[in-house]
């Protein structure tokens, strides 16, 4: 996949599959250490230890009728081969929290890419859940919740056209403003 924000878009499914109702995402740069990371927290149903050995290696899926899965393979892929790692650390009933960290500067490592898109296509498809995005940069702080934004346009679908373009145009203005490294 040439961009972390599809990374992230398989991650938040697969939470939102494992029934997640509620999704944090946390997108760290860290220029004094040249590293950036990412996690996904969903308070879905978990995985079991097996579970877990067996979701790295590739062509393991746990969806029924599908006998093939590349999400998770395919970031520890892109984190091994920016000197970073995948942990993936989940209590069965409770929860999952991924994380993928890569070398900043690292040439193979993929950009960033349309994460306002990766928003917008969670909230669409699950605008009953909470979704939110958090992301550091040294310093500097951007956070977007989609409980704000439901508490604040009471009786408004999350999935609304409007809301929707507001979303992409909050997301782009606030990953602009922190000058995130692309
Ligand atoms: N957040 C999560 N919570 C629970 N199970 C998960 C989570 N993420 C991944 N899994 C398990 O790992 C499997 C492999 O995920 P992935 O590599 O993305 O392939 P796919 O989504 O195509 O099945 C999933 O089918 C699921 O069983
Ligand atoms: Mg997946």
């Amino acid at each position: 996949m040439p961009e972390l924000s599809l990374n992230i878009l398989d991650m938040a499914e697969n939470s939102f599959s494992a029934g997640a109702v509620s999704i944090e995402i946390i997108i760290d740069e860290n220029l004094s250490q040249d590293l950036l990371s990412i996690t996904v927290k969903d308070d879905g149903k978990g995985m079991d230890r097996s579970t877990i050995q067996k979701v790295t290696a590739p062509f393991y899926s746990g969806k029924k009728g599908k006998s093939w899965g590349l999400g998770i393979p395919f970031l520890k892929q892109t984190a091994d081969l920016c000197n970073g790692n995948l942990t993936i650390s989940s209590t069965p009933g409770s929860g999952t929290v991924i994380t993928m960290s890569a070398q900043l500067s690292h040439i193979d490592r993929p950009p960033l890419g349309a994460l306002s898109d990766t928003i917008v296509t969670l909230a669409a498809g699950h605008s009953d859940k909470d979704i939110s995005l958090i992301i550091r940069r040294d310093e500097k702080f951007y956070e977007f919740k989609t409980q704000v934004i439901r508490k604040e346009l009471e009786g408004v679908r999350l999935s609304d056209p409007d809301i929707l373009k507001f979303i992409e145009t909050d997301i782009k203005q606030g990953i602009k403003n922190m000058e995130l490294v692309p």
